[in-house]
Formats: C-alpha cells, structure tokens, sequence
C-alpha cells in the first residue's frame, strides 16, 4: 500500500520531468522505478531528475518572492557523501560557491537520505551562516535574540562564543543516530558587510553589519515522494529582509530606537513617525553598503517588479501560481509595491520545501531523557 502510493508520486514526479524537459524514455524509466521500488521498497532519483526536482521545488515556494529566477538554481549532488566531515567540507564549499566574491549564485546541496544506505544527515542549524544570541544575567540580551535557546545548546555541546554582537555560530552536523558534532566556520568563508549610511557618518559608530548569504538548512525537501532532510538552499538577500526584520524587529536586533535618537527625532510619541523615519534610514544605510562592497542584493520594488514577471511567464507556459500573499507582500512600503494589490491561490505543490521538527530540539529532549534515568526527578 505504502510503496504504491511512492510509486504514485515518483510517477506524478517522473510525467512532468519528462513532459517539461522533453526527454524521451519516461516508459521504461517509470518501469525501472516500480521495479526498484518492489525490490527495495524505495528509488534513487537520478543526478538530472534531482536537479530538476530542486529547480520546482524552488518555483512551488509559496513564500519566496524570488522565484523569477528558478531554472538558474546550481543543484550540487552531494548523496555520495559518508561522513559527517565530509558534509561539514562541502557545506563551506558550498558557502564559496554561492557567495562568489558577492556575485551570489543560487544553490542548493543535496545529501544523503536514507535511500542511501544508513546514513542520513541533518545540519541542526536554520541557516548556515546565523549569528550568536545571549541574554546576560544582567538582563541585557546580546546579538541575535532569535538565536538564544540555540546559542544555549551550542553551548552546552562544549562551543564559546566571543561574546559580541556577531558572533558566528558553529555548525551543527549529525549523522542519524550518532551525536551530533559541531564545527567551527571558518571567517574567510563568510561575507560580512559593515553598515555606513551616504548621508550620516554616525552610522558606521553603530557597528552594525549583517552576511551577504542566506542559505536555509533546516527545511526537508520533498522530490517524488523522496525526502532530503539535509538540503541546503540559498538565493540573495532582498534589502528588507534585513533592514525591516533583522535589525529592525523589535524581537531581533531592534535598532530602530538608537537610530531615530542619532536622527534626534521625538521617540516619545508615535505620532512623530520616528520608527518611520528611521526604518527608511535603515534600508538607506544597507542597500548603500552592499552595493558599495559589491554584494547582490535586491530592493523590494525590484523584487516585486521581478516575481510579477514570474507570474507571466507561468501564465504563458499554463500553469497556475501559488503564492501566499502575507509572505510575499514586503513589510516596507507594501502598498507602493505591485504584489500587495494581487492575490494567488495557495496550494502547496510537489515538489517543494518543508518545515520539520527543529533536530535540536528532538535532540536536546532525548539526552535529557536518558541523563535522567536512575536519577531522583528531584536532583535535576
Ligand atoms: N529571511 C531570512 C533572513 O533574513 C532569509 C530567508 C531566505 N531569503 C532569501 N532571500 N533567499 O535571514
């Protein structure tokens, strides 16, 4: 029953592989797999489905507002790998690779899943390259708040941060059923951009800077019913995601209040626009700064010019977008954007990217079971 129903998608999967890329052979690759599937209970996706499989799982992202540029993305085939070393060595090759000296290349890394053989990796971390978060016995919080109970974890597993404001946090790697190892990313793979403002040379005193590259590693991608819990991807920044949210949230980085005091506006009353006024000085300072050190980065107006293109473009080839509007819509100036006054239906197609439990959290909750046992529930 079970291996019918993979069989169902790896079909549905395997029709429109051979329908969109023209090749020829779908009858005999369909009967490969089914036979496949009755001998071992599963299939292996070949190294050109796979990197189609990943360029749709991209196009079918009902969040992402980048998605003009889909067929570009580099699929790196990484199955083969072994060892949790070994993915540690390639995720900074990866790193190299998307980043470029700043011309950011889309790219995603594919390691192994349980089709094969025993080993089945999970990077434990949401993005590759995030920064450290602390809340200090003095009640201050310190770096990225979002990444505390994280940062407790890495902690815990022997890591020291330095203690600023951007800390680099470890990698986190585990092979399926063994403990998971962390490993230090080293500086030279990571672009960093410092933030100066054109207009305000009080700006760099604030010391804020974000990563030129955002490659999510905590999501399962899903190709014709095969899942890869260890798939890196990354596209470039778009300016708000760092200017609006990071830095700007107030459960992140929160900067918005010590930019609208440089700016001497009145923060006592809302009605003073200061967080207005300060968020625009904010996108000013970080749109400036990547294009003076050379590193991609797209404004919201051109990335909402560029997904409505996409919406053409499929339109044309006949087929329908998906696309959730809460997250497509940019949090800053949304109504002078294209894509606030559309709608889309949002349905979630194969293949695609998907949320999974948190492998750090499972994990922390299984040492914690098992430290426990024999003990008195009062001493821990
Ligand atoms: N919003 C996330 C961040 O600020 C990154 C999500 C992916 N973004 C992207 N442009 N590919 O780190």
């Amino acid at each position: 029953m079970r291996n019918s129903s993979l069989f169902d998608q790896a079909q549905a999967f395997l029709n429109h592989y051979y329908s969109e890329s023209k090749e020829l052979g779908l009858e005999n690759r369909l009967e490969l797999v089914q036979a496949e599937i009755e001998r071992t209970g599963t299939y292996r996706l070949t190294t050109k489905e796979l990197a189609f499989g990943g360029k749709l799982a991209w196009r079918n992202s009902n969040r992402c507002l980048g998605r003009l540029f889909w067929k570009t993305l580099k699929v790196r085939d990484r199955r083969s790998l072994t060892t949790v070393e070994e993915v540690f060595a390639d995720a900074m090759e990866h790193l190299e690779f998307a980043t470029q000296g700043g011309k950011i290349r889309s790219t995603l890394s594919v390691y192994a899943t349980k089709e094969e053989g025993n080993c089945q990796f999970r990077i434990l971390n949401k993005q590759l390259i995030r920064f450290a978060g602390y809340s200090l016995p003095n009640g201050e919080l310190l770096g990225d708040p979002d990444s505390i109970e994280f940062t407790k974890y890495c902690q815990s597993l022997g890591w020291k941060g330095k203690g600023t404001n951007f800390d680099l946090l470890p990698l986190l790697i585990q092979r399926k059923e063994e403990p998971v190892q962390w490993f230090t990313i080293p500086e030279d793979k990571v672009l960093r951009v410092n933030l100066t403002h054109p207009d305000y040379p009080w700006f760099q005193e604030l010391e804020l800077q974000w990563y030129a590259v955002p490659v999510i590693s905590d999501m399962r991608l899903e190709i014709g019913g095969i899942s890869f819990p260890c798939a890196p991807f990354n596209g470039w920044y778009m300016l708000t995601e760092i200017a609006a949210r990071n830095l700007g949230d107030v459960g992140r980085y929160n900067r918005l209040p010590v930019i609208a005091k440089k700016l001497k506006l009145n923060t006592r009353q809302v009605k003073s626009l200061w967080k207005d006024k300060a968020l625009l000085v904010l996108q000013e300072a970080v749109l400036h700064s990547f294009q003076a050190q050379g590193v991609v980065l797209v404004d919201h107006h051109t990335a909402s010019d560029q997904f409505l293109e996409f919406c053409k473009q499929e339109e044309s080839k006949g087929r329908k977008v998906q696309a959730d509007w809460a997250w497509i819509v940019p949090p800053a100036a949304s109504s002078t954007l294209g894509v606030f006054h559309q709608e889309w239906d949002n349905q979630v197609l194969s293949p695609n990217f998907y949320y999974q439990p948190a492998a750090w959290v499972e994990v922390e909750k299984e040492s914690k079971a098992t430290s426990r046992v024999g003990l008195c529930p009062f001493s821990v």
